[in-house]
């Protein structure tokens, strides 16, 4: 991605102060999904590393991670595969959990959705604290599977989600179109 394709990208994502709660800045995404231009980019943009890598399954993150995943899937011509919050799959699921500011949460996966020779791309919008992303890759080789790539919209830098997803990546690239 070129610097162009960043600004166009980052002008179509809005700053919102105090939300969900207050001293939170929210990225919302919904202003760059309703730009055609800008949306086409981002989904090529996200192709281009799903053909660089080699995928041959694109795993996208609920909910807005399924949003940018699933027209990837499409334009590449390679599967998609859910990653849901719990309770929301109606097969056989692998589950994992992961720890968060306070509590935890947990992502599956359709166990029979994954297995060993799938080689995945785990696409998400934003890479904040990465304990979304980190559960995917878990549950992903849990299925058998080899992850590829991570690739996102936007990583919140400051979050240092980069330095706790990376000894699960165990050398696999994460891709951020656009870092802050
Ligand atoms: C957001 C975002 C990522 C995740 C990043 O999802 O879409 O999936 O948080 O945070 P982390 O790196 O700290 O794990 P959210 O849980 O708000 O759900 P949504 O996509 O369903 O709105």
């Amino acid at each position: 991605t070129d610097d162009s394709t960043r600004e166009l990208l980052l002008s179509r994502i809005r700053d919102v102060t105090d939300y969900p709660k207050p001293g939170v800045m929210f990225k919302d995404i919904t202003p760059l999904l309703a730009d055609p231009k800008a949306f086409t980019v981002l989904t090529d943009a996200l192709a281009e590393l799903a053909v660089r890598h080699g995928a041959t399954k694109i795993v996208g993150l609920e909910a807005r991670g399924f949003i940018l995943a699933a027209p990837v899937a499409v334009r590449s011509g390679i599967g998609f595969i859910p990653v849901r919050k719990a309770g929301k799959l109606p097969g056989a699921t692998l589950s994992q959990t992961y720890d968060l500011e306070y509590g935890s949460a947990e992502m599956e996966v359709h166990a029979e959705d994954l297995r060993e020779g799938d080689r995945v791309i785990v696409i998400d919008d934003v890479l904040a604290t990465g304990g979304t992303a980190e559960a995917s890759v878990e549950l992903v080789r849990r299925a058998g599977a080899e992850v590829v790539a991570v690739a996102v919209l936007l990583e919140l830098g400051f979050l240092d989600g980069r330095a706790r997803l990376e000894p699960h990546l165990r050398g696999v690239p994460l891709e951020a179109l656009i870092k802050v």
